[in-house]
């Protein structure tokens, strides 16, 4: 099955003069859902994970139903504020500014094997800065597995560990 054609593209989304890559239109299609969440299995399955590690917001989307088809936990890798209790944080610089993630202390065991799961690659700043997160607590990052790749951004080259995505646009 053709997954591309499941992914409109909007333009000038969220600024003039990026082109958007919505999944919207994709997870409202039953076979190509179910299409997905098999490839994005495989891919994972392949880097023998101990836990899943999702970046918000969308990358949960994708987490739940490969963690469920695999037999495996996940843990949210979230944006600043939103988790409880204790919690890990990492900043990372963007253009402008700094962000923050944060995940919660003591969920990921050291010492296992995590995959990383996002819908998309672009920077590469959010995936490595959740490399680098993973990492503090311990964590092997075994490797990434994204949905999407916007190759122009080269945010491969940013992420020091294995990764695989289905979908590469330029
Ligand atoms: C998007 C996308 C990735 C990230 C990729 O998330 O879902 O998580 O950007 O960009 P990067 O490779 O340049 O870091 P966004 O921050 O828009 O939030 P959302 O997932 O909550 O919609
Ligand atoms: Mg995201």
């Amino acid at each position: 099955m053709d997954l591309k054609a499941h992914i409109r593209t909007i333009p000038d989304f969220p600024k003039p003069g990026i082109l958007f890559y919505d999944i919207s239109t994709l997870l409202a299609h039953a076979e190509a859902w179910r299409e997905t969440v098999e490839r994005l299995a495989d891919a994972v399955r392949a880097y023998r994970p101990d836990v899943l590690a999702a970046i918000e917001s969308r990358g949960f989307i994708f987490a739940a139903p490969v963690a469920y088809k695999l037999g495996i936990g996940f843990t949210m890798v979230r944006k600043v504020g939103k988790l409880p209790g204790a919690v890990v944080s990492h900043a990372y610089d963007l253009e402008y500014g700094s962000d923050t993630l944060q995940v919660a202390e003591g969920l990921v065991p050291a010492g296992s094997r995590v995959v990383l799961i996002d819908d998309l690659l672009a920077t590469g700043g959010t995936a490595q800065a959740s490399v680098q997160l993973l990492r503090k607590v311990g964590a092997e990052v075994a490797g990434a597995v994204f949905l999407i790749e916007l190759m122009g951004l080269k945010g491969r080259a940013r992420l020091d560990v294995p990764m695989t995505t289905l979908l590469g646009y330029e």
